[in-house]
């Protein structure tokens, strides 16, 4: 898949205007609204539930832009239902966070989402092994789990080869095509060697809605357009 999508985070939005945020983010041409759920629990921070993806879902869906929600809760199958009412087109989590990975993954389908797993920098590519009939997203944590804002670790590029590796020979096997999305210190100087590395979706946050000059409508565009 030659595609390319970038995921703008709304976890660097401006929450007092998140409606204008993501409309101004679709404008410049995004399709994939990224959207980060903590539990103060899995991971050391607390952000945003069902309710307002609910509230941002008829904004997205009337211009085809899908959503994208990343969940780093635990436990997570009682949440999934809920995301999937709350109009969420994939539901990725983290495998650390179920106690059944297998059960979890079919939840999100029978709920009538997309379903992915999300690796942190540190967890192996294995729990895949059984699973990749039941996964339609890889999601490589590019830092800890946590916060916008922070560093590219750079082994992830070699971890995005080898994911890169086993959705090209699955292709080979079965012809489904499985994306490849990467989350966290993606900007526009480092982006076009995190896709030669394999990647085909983008996560952006800081680097999208933390763009200088607040003011300026154009900024999403000059900022997605440059990565
Ligand atoms: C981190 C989140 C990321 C975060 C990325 O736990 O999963 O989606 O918003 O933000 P940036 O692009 O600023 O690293
Ligand atoms: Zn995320």
């Amino acid at each position: 898949d030659k595609t390319f999508r970038i995921a703008p985070s709304i976890l660097s939005a401006n929450f007092a205007k998140l409606g204008q945020e993501i409309e101004n983010v679709i404008k410049s041409g995004t399709d994939i609204v990224h959207f980060d759920v903590m539990d103060n629990h899995y991971v050391p921070n607390l952000t945003i539930g069902p309710l307002v993806c609910d509230a941002i879902r008829d904004l997205s869906h009337n211009v085809g832009a899908l959503i994208d929600v990343h969940l780093m809760v635990k436990p997570v199958d009682r949440i999934i239902p809920d995301f999937a009412k709350a109009g969420a087109d994939i539901i990725t989590f983290h495998p650390e966070a179920s106690d059944h990975i297998d059960r979890s993954l079919a939840l999100v389908r029978d709920s009538g989402c997309k379903s992915g797993l999300v690796f942190n920098p540190a967890t192996p590519l294995h729990y895949l092994d059984h699973v990749m009939d039941k996964v339609d997203m890889i999601l490589l944590m590019s830092v800890n789990p946590g916060f916008g804002g922070q560093k590219f670790i750079p082994e992830t590029l070699n971890k995005l080869k080898a994911a890169r590796a086993r959705i090209d020979a699955y292709y080979e096997k079965t012809g489904r095509q499985i994306w490849l999305e990467v989350d966290g210190g993606v900007n526009a100087n480092n982006i076009a060697e995190i896709a030669k590395a394999g990647a085909d979706t983008f996560v952006a946050g800081s680097a999208i809605f933390g763009a200088p000059n607040e003011a300026d409508p154009n900024r999403y565009d000059t900022v997605v357009a440059a990565m």
